[in-house]
């Protein structure tokens, strides 16, 4: 068994986060689990995990879990802010209360959850803050626009956090899956469908969300429990590295975006997604 730790992580009423919270939770540490829809995670009570109702929208919300936890435990030892969604379409298409929203749920939401724990790990002397990101941090596709901008800024807020609480015992992991099998791509392909029906887009649109909605109901994909072997990792090892980057086709997207001109990015995404240049 490992040091039992007390564990917060968000978005854990389905798909990664549910993974995740069962698991840590099978392996002794105490998990407390929050989402919005706290139903859901009534079953993972049998394994000794302790679900909350957060929403990390509500400042109110996240301040009490907070409190609740430091009531029960006397600390955190690490936070996983995985709460998150893709709200997909053109940017012409995604209204701008869409996207405000977006940024809210991925990044002002991990963000202000964050800074609450952070006096409370910097008085321990130790903690860990694990970010689910994505390979969307790192590479670009239409129609996930909005998207990209919440995990890219994911990514840099994270690096600054890293060296800016490294001397307090604090350590930083970002978590970059590529396609996982969750609940996650059919919610994307629904908004994608939703934004785009009527408007220019909506031909190229439609094919995207019909690929997503394929992908995620078929078989290809990597299980969420691959996602939680890197999370296991990022809480249990002595010197926890800085970006796990797990998933099917995660590497190579990332290779190739990383190597090639834009001009070629470009033309390829376009012709794989259809798109007439
Ligand atoms: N699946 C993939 O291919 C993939 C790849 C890379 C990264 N990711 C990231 O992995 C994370 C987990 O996603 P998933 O794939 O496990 O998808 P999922 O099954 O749809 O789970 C998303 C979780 O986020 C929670 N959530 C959404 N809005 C929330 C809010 N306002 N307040 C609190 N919780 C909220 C949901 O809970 P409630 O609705 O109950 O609140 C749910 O538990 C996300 O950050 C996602 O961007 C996923």
């Amino acid at each position: 068994m490992k040091t039992r730790k007390v564990i917060l992580i968000t978005g854990a009423s389905s798909g990664i986060g549910y993974d995740a919270a069962q698991t840590l939770a099978r392996q002794g540490h105490k998990v407390y689990a929050a989402a919005r829809r706290v139903e859901k995670m009534e079953p993972l009570k049998a394994d000794g995990v302790t679900p909350m109702a957060m929403d990390v929208t509500d400042s109110q919300s996240m301040a009490t879990g907070v409190q609740a936890v430091l009531e029960a435990e006397g600390r955190i030892d690490v936070l996983i802010n995985n709460a998150g969604y893709g709200y997909f379409g053109a940017i012409e298409n995604v209204s701008m209360d869409e996207a405000r929203r977006q940024v809210e749920v991925n990044l002002f939401g991990l963000a202000e959850l964050t800074k609450l724990v952070l006096p409370h790990m910097r008085r321990q002397g130790s903690g860990r803050i694990i970010n689910t990101s994505s390979i969307a941090g790192k590479m670009v596709m239409p129609f996930g626009g909005w998207y990209h901008v919440t995990k890219f800024s994911v990514e840099a807020f994270s690096d600054a956090l890293r060296m800016e609480v490294k001397p307090f015992g604090i350590k930083v992991s970002l978590i970059e899956p590529g396609g996982i099998k969750t609940d996650w791509g059919i919610i994307a392909a629904r908004h994608l469908k939703e934004s785009s029906v009527g408007t220019p887009y909506e031909q190229a649109a439609l094919l995207e969300a019909d690929l997503l909605h394929k992908a995620y109901s078929g078989n290809y994909l990597s299980a969420p429990a691959v996602v939680t072997r890197a999370i296991l990792r990022a809480v249990n090892s002595p010197c926890p590295r800085a970006r796990y980057r797990i998933g099917r086709f995660s590497r190579l997207g990332v290779f190739f975006h990383s190597i090639l001109p834009t001009r070629l990015w470009d033309a390829m995404t376009s012709r794989f997604m259809r798109i007439k240049m």
